[in-house]
């Protein structure tokens, strides 16, 4: 009988953004293991050209295969725009990634307006392109490259006064915003659900990527291998490429802050492991 792969899951990003994909993939499978790499000194992605973010990509990817990882979750829009297909042709298991929630979005809109914020190389990729004219939206999408953000989070905090000031200052010149919906094109925006909530006009529908991804990573792993038997919850693994204590600790504060915002696993039974890995640096 073939050999079931029982290793963990594996998650990457550029910084934090994707601990709020990490916390939905444990929610809905909590015995799995995970190990979730943010390339914080290579941050932002959305700032590099593609092929330095299929570098970086490449690094993790050889790093989650050495952990023997039966799946790699890419938490970012901008690795998936720049490196999800040349991943895919590389290796043999499941490699999932994230794309703007354009498709909800405009299905729920009533006025057919929505904007679709992202980073600037998500919105610059041929992958958004494709998928704007593929869906006919040309007309219906006002897209908003928010340069700055991420780093705006990943310096000062998803809570931060600055992180308000920023969202303000980049919606300023879009305003009257004549739309319902706004898609949350990154999943660092995706921790600040709330500030945009805030910033935007009440009745806004606000849309991400996350609820998609998991339920494609549970297809995906029940197709390819299969979703782990055990009795307690799996653990989760935290690198960071600065290898930086301090960061390490908010990243897995950051984690047990969604989880205990969720309130759908409680955080105080899941073994976090903070990991440092020299190889993280190498690309
Ligand atoms: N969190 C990432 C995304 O979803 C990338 C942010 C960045 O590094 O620019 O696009």
């Amino acid at each position: 009988m073939e050999e079931v792969n029982q290793g963990p899951i594996g998650v990457f990003d550029s910084g934090y953004g994707g601990i709020s994909v990490l916390a939905n993939l444990i929610e809905a499978m909590p015995k799995e293991s995970f190990v979730y790499i943010s390339d914080s000194i290579n941050a932002p992605y959305g700032e590099l050209e593609s092929q330095e973010v299929l570098n970086h990509a490449l690094n993790h990817m050889r790093i989650l295969e050495k952990q023997s990882a039966k799946a790699v979750v890419i938490a970012c829009n901008t690795a998936t725009s720049a490196a999800a297909t040349a991943l895919r042709a590389k290796y043999s298991f499941p490699i999932i990634g994230m794309e703007p929630a354009v498709k909800p979005a405009i299905t729920k809109s009533s006025s057919g307006k929505i904007l679709v914020a992202a980073t600037g190389l998500t919105l610059k990729e041929r992958k958004f392109a494709a998928l704007v004219k593929k869906m006919d939206l040309q007309h219906n999408i006002v897209t908003l490259p928010c340069h700055g953000l991420v780093e705006i989070i990943e310096e000062y905090g998803p809570e931060s006064k600055e992180v308000t000031k920023k969202l303000d200052e980049l919606l300023a010149p879009l305003q009257p915003l004549n739309v319902d919906g706004v898609v949350l094109g990154c999943t660092h925006y995706v921790l600040i659900k709330n500030q945009w909530k805030a910033a935007l006009p009440e009745g806004t529908r606000i849309h991400d990527g996350n609820e998609g991804t998991v339920k494609q990573t549970m297809r995906m792993i029940m197709e390819n291998t299969t979703i782990t038997k055990a009795h307690s919850m799996g653990k989760v693994s935290l690198m960071d490429s600065s290898q930086d204590d301090e960061r390490l600790e908010k990243s897995k504060q950051l984690l047990q802050n969604q989880l205990r915002i969720n309130g759908i696993v409680s955080s105080d039974q899941l073994e976090i492991e903070l990991r440092k890995n020299n190889e993280l640096c190498k690309s």
